[in-house]
């Protein structure tokens, strides 16, 4: 079964059509990525994945269940599609502690033993556990891209949307963030859809990706075209 099934996916802001007929499929436990320029709709479409972006048209099921455009997330759907950001600043309320960051979504859901549950979310990131008392701006953007993550793990999602998770970061945190994702994929059995513009964190971390240009999806690669770097092409 597919994770997500994408087909003839459009979105259009006013008059411009910026995702015009994207269609792809991210099988179970897989890494599916999307390469293209900026502004050729990789935010867009996963913003529409994770339920953000409710006006789109064409079709998408999630975990073989048809979501209609309009749809308000709630529920397992809710908790099954998270999303992280492609900036790790914007992302975190400022005024928030990061327990009250990581407390909430599990009392929205009515998790129990929430301080057992986020400092066992703080640790999972490599975080100490009395980070919880700081805020956003007394972290590094490495820490807060930790944090954003446990964030999106606390409620144990099929699928992670993962937007640039690591292009804010310099290359030695970034290669611990990504080392530290796929750490975590192997733990929970998840799924990811990686949005990156570099090349290498494609080949490292993709099962398959594509290619995306003006909103449309040129190409797909599979891990053996990968591997010879054929998405490096263009
Ligand atoms: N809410 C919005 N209203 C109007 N236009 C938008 C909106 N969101 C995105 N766009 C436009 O849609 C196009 C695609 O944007 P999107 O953010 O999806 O690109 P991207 O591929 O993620 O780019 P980048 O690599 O820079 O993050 C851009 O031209 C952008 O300006
Ligand atoms: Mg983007």
């Amino acid at each position: 079964m597919s994770i997500v099934n994408l087909a003839q996916l459009q979105v259009t802001f006013g008059e411009k059509t910026v995702v015009k007929g994207a269609s792809l499929r991210v099988e179970e436990g897989e890494t599916f990525s999307l390469i293209g320029a900026s502004g050729c709709g990789k935010s867009t479409l996963l913003r529409v994945l994770a339920g953000l972006q409710r006006e789109w048209q064409g079709q998408l099921s999630l975990f073989g269940q048809p979501v209609k455009a309009g749809t308000r997330y709630q529920g397992a759907l809710r908790r099954n599609v998270q999303m992280v950001f492609q900036d790790p600043y914007a992302s975190l309320h400022p005024n928030h502690t990061l327990w009250r960051t990581l407390a909430e979504p599990l009392k929205i859901h009515g998790e129990p033993e929430i301080d057992q549950q986020v400092a066992t979310a703080l640790e999972q990131v490599g975080l100490p556990v009395d980070a919880a008392r700081r805020y956003p701006h007394q972290l590094s953007g490495g820490q807060r891209q930790r944090v954003a993550i446990a964030r999106a793990l606390l409620l144990r999602p099929k699928i992670l949307l993962l937007d640039e998770p690591t292009s804010a970061l310099d290359m030695s945190v970034q290669a611990e963030i990504l080392n530290l994702l796929n750490r975590l994929k192997q733990q929970h059995g998840m799924s990811y859809l990686l949005v990156s513009h570099d090349a290498d964190v494609i080949a490292h971390m993709s099962d398959r990706a594509a290619s995306m240009a003006n909103g449309v999806i040129e190409r797909f690669f599979d891990r053996s075209a990968l591997v010879r770097g054929e998405h490096r092409m263009g």
